[in-house]
């Protein structure tokens, strides 16, 4: 059974934006899946509707085997939500808005749990502190807390790390895997490539409302990544202007480029025994993968 399966989803506001088209996915229990996309791609849209928070025009949701709407008690309890917007300004103390949305979910009360999440999230010395005196990444780890209070077995984190500096996001992602360890699937959005690159799993790649692509990260990478090979020449000879010709270099200020897909695997051991067969000398070389950044802006080109 999936943790996550969604298919035919189709949801048109009232206003008549179609937001998304007959998305079809499944999310595997136990893996961080990222939904990667630009602003307005429909992100948030599939995440609230997953979570019940919006309605869909067509298609089923099911979190682990139980429908979204007909067995809503049941799947909502499976889910804890993170969502986009903070609440940043509460007078309420750390441990009672836990305390009061595990209550929600009609579990028993747990200070052990609650403690040990306070733990893990490092937010144990603010356990009685009012949300308002926290700094913007204590706030983070409180929404964070606050979702897995009643223990769910899936947690949604909508742009999680969105406008949040460099070290706190590397906490997160911290904790992101700790949760993981601990058998928490994790359902995330994000627009930054690297957290994504970084952090999951799987990726999803969202644009105008249709899933385009869904694959394993390093196996995205390695089918539409691409390498490029920089090497400098110390003499610019007539062979050269052959090799540039056979291999379509590029010329970079006082480099040479050669563009080669990963799976390509022979053309850089031959592009070696043509500069040594015709005696060309270079002085130095680097080899650049590209980034899901390139792979991203690639695939939303076409
Ligand atoms: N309540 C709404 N009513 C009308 N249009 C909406 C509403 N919420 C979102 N949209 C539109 O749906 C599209 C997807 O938005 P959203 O799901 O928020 O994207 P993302 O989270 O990827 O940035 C956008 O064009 C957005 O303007
Ligand atoms: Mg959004």
């Amino acid at each position: 059974m999936h943790a996550i399966e969604i298919s035919k989803l189709d949801k048109r506001y009232d206003n008549g934006l179609k937001a998304l088209t007959n998305i079809n996915l499944k999310v595997k229990k136990g893996e961080i899946f990222a939904l990667l996309g630009p602003n307005g791609a429909g992100k948030s849209s599939l995440i609230n509707i997953i979570c019940g928070i919006a309605k869909k025009n067509n298609g089923k949701i099911s979190i682990l085997g139980f429908d979204n709407i007909s067995q809503y008690k049941q799947a909502r309890s499976l889910i804890g939500l993170v969502p986009q917007e903070i609440a940043t300004d509460s007078f309420e103390k750390v441990i009672d808005t836990l305390k009061f949305s595990r209550g929600l979910f009609n579990k028993k009360k747990s200070s052990t749990y609650l403690d040990k999440i306070l733990r893990d999230l490092s937010l144990f010395e603010k356990k009685n502190q009012q949300i308002r005196t926290l700094s913007g990444g204590m706030k983070r780890r409180v929404m964070i807390a606050k979702a897995l209070s009643h223990e769910p077995k899936i947690l949604f984190l909508d742009e999680p790390t969105a406008g949040v500096d460099v070290e706190l996001r590397k906490n997160l992602w911290k904790n992101l895997n700790d949760l993981k360890k601990n058998g928490v699937t994790i359902f995330l959005t994000t627009h930054y490539i690297e957290e994504a690159e970084q952090l999951a799993d799987r990726v999803g790649v969202i644009h105008e409302g249709k899933i385009i692509v869904v694959e394993k990260t390093s196996k995205l990478l390695e089918k539409l990544g691409k390498k490029t090979l920089k090497i400098s020449i110390k003499k610019k000879t007539e062979s050269l202007k052959l090799i540039i010709k056979k291999y379509s270099l590029k010329k970079s200020v006082s480099h040479y480029l050669l563009n080669y897909d990963l799976n390509d695997k022979n053309i850089v051991s031959n592009f070696f025994k043509d500069l040594n067969k015709n005696q060309i000398e270079f002085e130095d070389l680097e080899i650049k993968k590209s980034s899901l950044e390139e792979v991203f802006l690639n695939l939303i080109d076409k």
